[in-house]
């Protein structure tokens, strides 16, 4: 069976929907960033600061190439893995392409309450998160389904998930 991709904004849902998902249909769940951090031994966090985000894109690519050809996971990818066209490609060759999106309020609100994400830990966050959202809007919209998760817990998400599946 095809595998499920979740893509989206930070703070859109992508990791708590993906575990809840996989949980309900027994398949493996894999997270593009903790993956990156197993295999690295190095946080995405401690990766941006020593390495830069280019060094953190290719290693997200590297992965998104491996977990492509596995079957029948939920894969939780980064927000920024549509920035690179090859991804979306490869994950599609295998799986159906499903996109998460929330209010900026919401974003803002939900990011505030981890504060691992280097992109976003800086005075003018709201503006930065206003910006990237526009940049990428186009790229969130190639999935094969949009679900907007502002009001919705992931018990709810999955729901819709699993209905558009039948
Ligand atoms: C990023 C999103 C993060 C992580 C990295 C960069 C982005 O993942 O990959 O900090 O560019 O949007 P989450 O979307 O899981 O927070």
């Amino acid at each position: 069976m095809k595998n499920i991709v979740l893509i989206g904004f930070m703070g859109t849902g992508k990791t708590s929907t993906g575990r809840l998902l996989a949980h309900r249909l027994g398949r493996t769940f894999i997270d593009t960033d903790q993956k990156i951090e197993f295999d690295n031994n190095i946080t995405v966090a401690e990766m941006f600061s020593i390495h830069g985000e280019q060094h953190f894109r290719q290693k997200e690519s590297e992965t998104i190439a491996r977990i492509s050809r596995y079957t029948d996971v939920v894969i939780a990818t980064g927000g920024g893995v549509v920035l690179r066209p090859e991804n979306l490609i490869r994950l599609k060759t295998n799986g159906v392409i499903i996109a998460l999106t929330a209010s900026l309020e919401v974003i803002l609100e939900r990011t505030s309450r981890r504060n691992c994400r280097p992109l976003l830990n800086r005075p003018d966050k709201e503006a930065v998160v206003s910006k990237l959202l526009k940049e990428r809007a186009d790229l969130y919209n190639k999935a094969d389904l949009s679900i907007d998760t502002s009001d919705s817990t992931p018990q709810q998400v999955c729901d819709h998930i699993i209905a558009f599946l039948r």
